[in-house]
């Protein structure tokens, strides 16, 4: 299913209202593959009839948005976890060089057992992911903690991420293959966050 979502949001004649519809359902479904990643024990439930061992998320968990694009991904991996704490990161890339720089920085205090998930749909030179992935190892997050959950990454950007963080969980919906003269993902979506936002 995601792959369909994809399909349409990569289609540039659908409007701002159908892009975040579409930005939703995906974030419900990678919030679900998140899920099913992370580390669980046992639970035991009573049903109406016995009892039954289930299973239950372990660890607390941290979501880290980077501004903005992945502000379409919050809420619905905030339906799923629901308890998680927030921290913000806010990178943008210079229009010029392409090198995202850091302009808002709020985590929370994270601690050592936390399953830490860095949300940004748009893995394009890898610059950003990867200042983002530097900055929380900077506050001690192991690199096998991080989840980092995208929808589009270019060939280029994946290595680069997955050379200087092997250890990373990595999930996304498809990749793309090059990166156009300015670094822009081909065939990509456009803009993310101007599609999502309305700031074209
Ligand atoms: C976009 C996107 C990623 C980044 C990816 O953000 O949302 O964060 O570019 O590119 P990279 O892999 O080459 O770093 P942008 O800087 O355009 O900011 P925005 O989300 O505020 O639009
Ligand atoms: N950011 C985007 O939103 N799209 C790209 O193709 C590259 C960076």
């Amino acid at each position: 299913m995601k792959k369909v979502l994809l399909s349409l949001l990569r289609d540039k004649n659908i409007d701002i209202k159908k892009f975040r519809e579409l930005s939703e359902k995906m974030g419900f479904i990678l919030a679900g593959e998140v899920g099913d990643i992370l580390e669980k024990e046992k639970l035991e439930v009573e049903t109406p009839i016995d009892k039954k061992l289930g299973i239950k998320i372990k660890n607390d968990i941290i979501i880290v948005p980077i501004l903005r694009a992945a502000l379409s991904l919050l809420p619905p991996f905030l339906k799923f976890f629901e308890y998680a704490k927030v921290g913000f990161l806010g990178l943008r890339r210079d229009e010029k060089s392409v090198i995202a720089k850091m302009y808002y920085k709020n985590i929370p205090t994270i601690k050592e057992s936390d399953d830490v998930i860095i949300l940004d749909p748009m893995i394009a030179t890898g610059g950003s992911g990867s200042k983002a992935i530097k900055i929380l190892k900077e506050l001690g997050v192991r690199e096998g903690k991080i989840i980092f959950v995208s929808v589009i990454c270019s060939k280029p950007g994946v290595n680069k991420i997955k050379t200087a963080f092997p250890k990373i969980k990595l999930i996304y919906v498809e990749q793309d293959e090059v990166l156009n003269a300015n670094k822009f993902i081909v065939p990509g979506l456009g803009d993310f966050g101007d599609r999502f936002f309305g700031t074209l």
